[in-house]
C-alpha cells in the first residue's frame, strides 16, 4: 500500500488516495487548533500518539460490535482506512458536565449526569459547526433516518466501551466527539479517538488529561498526551 495524491488537508490530518479506491491514507499533524481555528499551536508527538491511540481504540470498538474504519497501522503517524464518505455530523457524547454544556445551561463543570446524552453539531466550519438536532439533520438530508438511529445506537456503544477502557487507564472519560461516514450505504465510525476529541480527567485527582489542557493554556500539554498513551500500554518516547 502506497500514498497516491493527496486528497484533503485538515487541521489534524492529512489525507491521501491510495492505488485501491477504497482505501486511504490518513497521516496524523502535530497542530493544534482551536476555537474553529481562531488559536492555532502545536502540540509535539501528538500526531503519533493520536494515531496509535485511535487505532488501539478503534480496535477494541471493532471486536465490541461497532464497525469502524480501521484498516492497518504503517507508522507512527499513518494508518490505512476505508474510505468513507463522512456524514456531515459532529456526535458529541457526555456523561459528565463540562465545556460548552455546562456554559450553556449554568451547570458546573463536574456535575455528573443522570445519564449519558448525545448531540449533533452540523459540521461546517464557515458556520462555526452550529449545534442542530436530528430533525434538522433529516430536514437538510445531511443523514437518514435510519442512519440517524444507526448513529445513536453506536455512539452509545462507543461510550460504553471506551468508558471501560480510560477507567481501566485511570481516567475518567467525561465527553467526547466521534464522526461517522458510509461505505458501501453502511454507516461506520471514522476520524478519530484521542486526547484532542476527548475530555479526560484523572480518577484520582481530577486534573484534565485532554485537549483542555491546551485550549484553556493549563500547560504540561504534551506530557498529558503522553501520560494517556502510556496508560492505555502505548510505549511512547518523547520527541
Ligand atoms: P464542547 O463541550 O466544547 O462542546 O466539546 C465536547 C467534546 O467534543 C469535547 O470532548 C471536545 C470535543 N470537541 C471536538 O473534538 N471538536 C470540536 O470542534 C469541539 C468543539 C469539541
Ligand atoms: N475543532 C476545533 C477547532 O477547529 C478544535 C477543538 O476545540 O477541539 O479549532
Amino acid at each position: 500500500m502506497h500514498k497516491c495524491e493527496q486528497l484533503y488537508e485538515g487541521k489534524a490530518k492529512k489525507v491521501f488516495l491510495t492505488e485501491n479506491p477504497d482505501v486511504l491514507i490518513v497521516s496524523y499533524k502535530d497542530d493544534a487548533t482551536a476555537f474553529n481555528g481562531l488559536k492555532k499551536g502545536m502540540i509535539v508527538g501528538k500526531g503519533a500518539i493520536n494515531n496509535r491511540m485511535t487505532n488501539l481504540l478503534f480496535q477494541k470498538i471493532e471486536e465490541a460490535g461497532v464497525p469502524t474504519h480501521y484498516i492497518q497501522e504503517l507508522n507512527d503517524r499513518e494508518t490505512a482506512v476505508s474510505r468513507v464518505e463522512i456524514v456531515p455530523l459532529e456526535v458529541i457524547v457526555r456523561n459528565v458536565a463540562a465545556g460548552s454544556f455546562s456554559k450553556k445551561l449554568g451547570i458546573e463543570e463536574g456535575t455528573e449526569l443522570a445519564e449519558p446524552t448525545i448531540e449533533f453539531s452540523y459540521k461546517n466550519d464557515e458556520l462555526g459547526d452550529p449545534l442542530i438536532n436530528s430533525y434538522f439533520a433529516k430536514a437538510l438530508n445531511l443523514a437518514t433516518s435510519n442512519e440517524i438511529e444507526t448513529i445513536k445506537k453506536y455512539a452509545f456503544m462507543v461510550n460504553d466501551i471506551l468508558k471501560v477502557e480510560f477507567l481501566k487507564a485511570g481516567l475518567r472519560l467525561i465527553d467526547f466527539k466521534i464522526e461517522f461516514g458510509r461505505f458501501h450505504g453502511k454507516i461506520i465510525l471514522a476520524d478519530e479517538v484521542s486526547p484532542d476529541t476527548c475530555r479526560l480527567w484523572d480518577v484520582e485527582s481530577g486534573d484534565k488529561m485532554d485537549k483542555d489542557r491546551f485550549r484553556r493554556d493549563l500547560g504540561n500539554v504534551e506530557e498529558a498526551y503522553i501520560e494517556v498513551a502510556r496508560r492505555l500500554g502505548l510505549e511512547i518516547e518523547k520527541e
